[in-house]
């Protein structure tokens, strides 16, 4: 069995190669990225020189490239994890989130039109869905929960999403997609909510948080996500969406403070800061189809995980600092520099 493994050196790609090399040790695993700003090669060091793992750097929008590379690994399931995927750079400039999430899915999905696939697989995400109000805490996410996104970002994934079924409908692609809530543990890249704001706490910076911090996330270890997609490629219905996420709804504003009291920082690092526009305010999964047609349930409960991760962070701090002191400084001063 061959898998291609699109932004494997990404956050949750990365993982799932681990997760993958770990679980079936007969699998070849390809990895296929670009390495944007969001790629880090270092991520992947410790498979680097296993037998059974290529890694190939690429951009999914390259036809050519992608034929190329199917014609000498004949894949029988593709994983796309590439994406552009955080929701602030997309309210900056949408152009590169049109092209990579949306066009780049086309031209892996031609791909394994021309050259056949046993699955392609779309990891998507809850926020096609767009919101759900803070005062009704009975409303959850389900598959059929119509798309109706906020952002630049969730748009061009719910755009993905149409297209992938498109294929399944009109060209009958064995196509399947799954739909997760936030994500964290490690290597979890430093722009994000959870890891952004334990290496501010560590470097004592502020922590900066959007409006009033009442936005409600819903938040999966990263491992369960990788389970679910491990179950959904092997057993899942084609032409099926399948939500992920572990009924674990919290506020931004309660994370934030749970990280400085693990950390032994003061509160009084906390900076309220300008909202992010179209902020969504509440993300809830209803994971009962995945669990009933494929017994997929949450492993690690939330007080663990972020434990586990804050721990990660402390002894892999050559990973983060790396990042820190390259590009994403300037990003940083961008994103931040007027907010305050
Ligand atoms: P990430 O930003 O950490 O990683 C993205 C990876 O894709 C990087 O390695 C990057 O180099 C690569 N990439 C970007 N553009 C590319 C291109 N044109 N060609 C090839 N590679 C490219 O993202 P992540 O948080 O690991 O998310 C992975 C996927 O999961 C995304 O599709 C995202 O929408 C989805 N998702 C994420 C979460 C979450 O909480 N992080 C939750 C649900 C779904
Ligand atoms: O729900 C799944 C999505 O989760 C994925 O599809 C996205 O790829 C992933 O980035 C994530 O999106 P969010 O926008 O929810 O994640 P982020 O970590 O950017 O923000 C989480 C919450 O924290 C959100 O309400 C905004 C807030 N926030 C974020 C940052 C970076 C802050 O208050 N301050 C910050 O500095």
């Amino acid at each position: 069995m061959t898998i291609i493994v699109t932004g494997g050196a990404g956050f949750i790609g990365s993982n799932f190669i681990f997760h993958m090399l770990r679980q079936y040790p007969d699998y070849r695993i390809v990895c296929l990225d670009k390495l944007t700003y969001a790629g880090n090669l270092s991520t992947l060091k410790g498979v680097m020189d296993a037998p059974n793992f290529r890694f190939v750097r690429l951009d999914i929008c390259d036809r050519e490239g992608v034929n190329a590379l199917f014609e000498e690994e004949h894949p029988d399931i593709v994983v796309n994890f590439a994406a552009e995927s955080h929701v602030d750079r997309s309210i900056e400039d949408p152009s590169v989130f049109l092209q990579t999430n949306i066009i780049g899915t086309s031209v892996l999905m031609d791909a394994c039109r021309k050259y056949g696939i046993r699955r392609y697989h779309q990891v998507s995400t809850d926020e096609v869905y767009g919101d759900l109000p803070l005062d009704r805490p009975d409303l959850f996410f389900t598959e059929t929960t119509p798309l109706h996104t906020s952002s630049p970002y969730s748009s061009s994934k719910a755009g993905a999403d149409l297209l992938v079924l498109a294929y399944h409908r009109t060209f009958g692609l064995p196509v399947s997609i799954s739909r997760c809530s936030n994500n964290y543990g490690p290597y979890h890249f430093p722009e994000k909510l959870i890891p952004l704001m334990i290496i501010n706490a560590l470097a004592d910076k502020p922590l900066p948080v959007y409006g009033t911090g009442e936005n409600v996330r819903d938040w999966l270890y990263v491992e369960d996500h990788c389970r679910a997609i491990d179950l959904i490629i092997h057993k899942g219905r084609e032409g099926e969406v399948y939500n992920v996420g572990g009924h674990n709804e919290m506020r931004n504003i309660d994370i934030v403070k749970l990280i400085c009291k693990t950390l032994g920082k003061p509160e009084s690092l906390i900076t309220y800061v300008a909202d992010r526009k179209g902020h969504d305010m509440r993300y809830a999964i209803d994971p009962t189809k995945i669990h009933t047609e494929l017994g997929w349930l949450p492993e690690t409960k939330f007080c663990d995980g972020i434990q586990k991760t804050i721990e990660w962070y402390l002894t892999h701090r050559d990973w983060w600092q790396e990042i820190v002191s390259g590009e994403y400084r300037n990003y940083y001063a961008r994103m931040y520099g007027d907010r305050t």
